[in-house]
């Protein structure tokens, strides 16, 4: 015990002698391998006075709030305390300035440091082409030093991350706009951050909820029922994306990628399998779809699967909703995850490394397949099986006649009649009839790849 708190204090004294060292070298990433991981933020205070200590946490949170911004927008914060990030699908706000939050009206009170005023207003959600959603905007007020902001009724110590819960209940947008976002913007902070939740719905609260204690010690704040003025040492508004379920360690704040989220979610949800070679025995978990995109012979496909030699759970639509706990643990005791192109493959990334994932690519989606999951498969560390449908395989054949150009070029479609048009077609009106012996050679070799690993 007291050998280990020796240990802590050594930490702490050449932590922050590597701090001076690394400080002109936050954008090559070792400021990430000191403070994101290795060194957590009780540690990084151990043993300092309480004085020091509030001068540390100040500078750590500092420290941390300026790498969400870079370059020009970097030199805006550290000259006037507030800079936002614009990028392609995401724009967050920093200030590292006290702030006040008028929670009733979502408007947020910056000291300008002059006796300019300025506003500016943005909705605190990623993916903004995906707007219009009805995601609420956050409005920053950047008041002069001749101007009053109202009066804190709640002081807290901790800076507020604002954003939005969203509007759908997808699974892919749920992770993919919210949870990554949120885990890139805050996981730095080592849960000393208090999440403002715009647009609160408890239901994604209660299903997410595992996360955002973790990400987060506190209650999260749900504005709608809140509304009081509270005030905060700093805030960062809105999340950082990086791209389509993906994490790029290079980007903003740096030095988080999908390895450490994969480490994250198994912290979090206790998954056991970080290999598939430590899954007892080939498993394959089949996601069922029962609205648009069906397997018309599913029980046929069941039991070829069963028969080539795997254990085969099948997972209704319906369930995949209801409880993240439980089936985070379910897709992590399976080998494989055989699915139609859709929002619940977005579960791959509870899979063991070294482990399939099949995405059955029907017409029309061959693009949105590759884009969405199996570039996340590949930078997990999963194997990515595609099998591409034949037309005949299709029920557009059907509906369409084998000559339209629907069969015979999806491709045109999306340019001929548009994005949206197109996405009913492919997306809403397709149902696929799987070719068994065809796709008994997609099974074969998942099972091969899925034996091979306990060899090694
Ligand atoms: C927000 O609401 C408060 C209290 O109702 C009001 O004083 C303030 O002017 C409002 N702010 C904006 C920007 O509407
Ligand atoms: C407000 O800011 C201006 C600079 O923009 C400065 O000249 C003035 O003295 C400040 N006033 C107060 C009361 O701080
Ligand atoms: C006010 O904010 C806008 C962006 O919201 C910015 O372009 C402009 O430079 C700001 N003006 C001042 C005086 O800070
Ligand atoms: C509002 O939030 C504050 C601080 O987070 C909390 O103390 C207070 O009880 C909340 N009020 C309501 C009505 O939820
Ligand atoms: C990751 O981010 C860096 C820095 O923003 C960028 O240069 C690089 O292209 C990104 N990588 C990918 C795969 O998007
Ligand atoms: C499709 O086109 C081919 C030749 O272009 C023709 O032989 C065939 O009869 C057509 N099939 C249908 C169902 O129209």
């Amino acid at each position: 015990m007291e050998k280990d708190q020796k240990k802590k204090k050594l930490v702490f004294r050449l932590n922050t002698f590597i701090l001076l060292l690394s400080l002109p070298l936050l954008f090559f990433g070792l400021d990430f391998f000191v403070f994101g991981q290795r060194i957590s933020f009780d540690q990084h205070f151990h043993g300092g006075t309480a004085a020091k200590k509030t001068v540390d946490e100040k500078e750590f949170i500092k420290f941390h709030l300026s790498r969400l911004v870079r370059g020009e927008d970097r030199r805006k914060l550290d000259e006037t305390g507030f800079a936002c990030d614009t990028a392609v699908h995401s724009v967050h706000c920093v200030s590292t300035k006290p702030v006040r939050i008028d929670t009733g009206n979502m408007t947020v009170y910056i000291p300008s440091g002059s006796d300019v005023q300025n506003e500016t207003s943005i909705r605190p959600y990623a993916r903004q082409e995906d707007l219009p959603k009805p995601i609420s905007p956050v409005r920053m007020i950047l008041y002069g030093n001749n101007t009053d902001p109202p009066s804190c009724e709640f002081h807290h110590g901790l800076p507020a991350v604002v954003f939005s819960s969203g509007s759908t209940g997808n699974v892919f947008h749920e992770i993919n706009d919210i949870i990554i976002p949120l885990y890139i913007t805050t996981k730095q902070f080592g849960s000393r951050v208090l999440l403002v939740v715009e647009d609160y719905k408890p239901s994604f609260v209660a299903k997410y909820r595992a996360i955002l204690s973790r990400l987060s010690y506190h209650e999260p704040i749900n504005p709608a029922t809140n509304a009081t003025v509270h005030c905060f040492p700093s805030t960062v508004v809105g999340l950082k994306y990086h791209d389509n379920l993906a994490l790029n360690a290079s980007d903003i704040p740096g030095g988080y990628g999908m390895p450490a989220f994969r480490t994250f979610l198994r912290a979090t949800f206790s998954l056991r399998y970080a290999h598939v070679s430590q899954v007892p025995r080939p498993r394959l978990v089949l996601l069922s779809r029962t609205g648009t995109r069906r397997f018309l012979n599913e029980d046929e496909m069941i039991d070829m699967i069963k028969d080539a030699g795997f254990q085969v759970l099948v997972v209704k639509r319906s369930k995949l909703a209801s409880n993240i706990e439980k089936f985070s643990r379910l897709i992590n005791s399976c080998s494989v995850l055989l699915g139609a192109h859709g929002a619940g493959l977005t579960n791959e990334i509870f899979l063991p490394t070294g482990a399939v994932m099949i995405q059955v690519e029907l017409l029309g989606t061959e693009w949105a397949s590759n884009t969405y999951y199996g570039d996340t498969a590949r930078a997990m560390g999963v194997r990515y099986l595609r099998y591409r449908i034949d037309p005949d395989e299709s029920s557009l054949v059907k509906l369409y006649g084998r000559n339209s150009s629907v069969v015979t070029d999806p491709g045109s479609v999306f340019i001929q009649r548009g994005l949206i048009p197109a996405r009913i077609v492919f997306l809403d009106q397709q149902n696929v009839r799987i070719n068994l012996a065809r796709f008994r050679e997609t099974i074969v070799e998942a099972l091969s790849i899925v034996t091979d690993s306990f060899a090694r």
